[in-house]
């Protein structure tokens, strides 16, 4: 399936990969990946078992275990409607405690490749396409200052009826982004081909119509 083409989409917390992704994919008409919701609902069966973060032969059994159904923007875990639950921030901070292990992200690669079917795949996450998928169509590098990531965060949260303290999710997001960027095992940077889009002052469909216009561009010039 290396002829696929894929659009990987990485970058920090609430920078729009999910959303921008998924709108790309609808547009294009392709398929989906958000890679986060694997790192999610793995994080949430650990919480459900109650074992702990580091126990890293537990959590690539549960990876390889866990039986996952993604349709019509729903998620399944083990037949359970569960679309609500991993979007808690407990369990992106889980989520983001897991992933540093290198033996669990090698636990999820076939998972996630598996998602390259035809007409086209748009994934998004942390190494789409510096580990993933590194041989993508286009890559591109979401960005957005912290403010606006956090008061982004805030209103999704809010409308999905959590409560969230804005304070206490820009010092969540900074510990995320920390993380994230200064682990050993594929952390989050930009990958060398990839082209970053500040999205602080543009609002989704701007963001959307700008990663279309690449990837069109990309497939004109090939
Ligand atoms: O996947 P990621 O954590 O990067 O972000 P998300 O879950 O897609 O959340 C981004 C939120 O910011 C959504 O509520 C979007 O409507 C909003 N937003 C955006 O995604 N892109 C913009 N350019 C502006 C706002
Ligand atoms: O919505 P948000 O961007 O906060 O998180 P997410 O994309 O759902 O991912 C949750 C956590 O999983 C992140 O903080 C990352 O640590 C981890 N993750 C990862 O390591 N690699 C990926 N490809 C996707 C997510």
């Amino acid at each position: 399936n290396l002829k696929v083409p894929v659009i990987t989409i990485d970058g920090p917390t609430a920078s729009g990969k999910g959303t921008v992704a998924q709108q790309v994919a609808d547009a294009l008409g392709f398929h989906y990946l958000d890679s986060g919701a694997l790192y999610r609902l793995t994080a949430l069966a650990s919480l459900k078992i109650g074992i702990d973060e580091n126990d890293v032969d537990t959590l690539v059994e549960l990876a390889q275990d866990i039986h996952i159904v993604f349709r019509e923007g729903c998620v399944r875990l083990d037949g359970e409607d569960v679309s609500l639950d991993i979007r808690a921030e407990s369990v992106g901070n889980r989520a983001s405690a897991i992933a540093v292990h290198g033996a669990l992200r090698q636990a999820l690669i076939a998972r996630q490749r598996a998602f390259r079917v035809p007409p086209g795949l748009v994934a998004d996450g942390r190494d789409m396409g510096t580990v993933i998928f590194p041989d993508a169509s286009l890559k591109v590098f979401l960005t957005a200052s912290v403010e606006a990531r956090a008061d982004r965060r805030y209103k999704q949260l809010i409308e999905k009826g959590f409560s969230a303290k804005l304070d206490d999710l820009s010092r969540d997001l900074r510990a995320r982004d920390d993380r994230d960027s200064q682990r050993a095992a594929a952390p989050l940077k930009p990958a060398d081909d990839a082209l970053t889009l500040d999205t602080s002052n543009l609002d989704v469909d701007q963001t959307v119509q700008t990663v279309v216009g690449w990837f069109r561009e990309r497939m004109q010039n090939k």
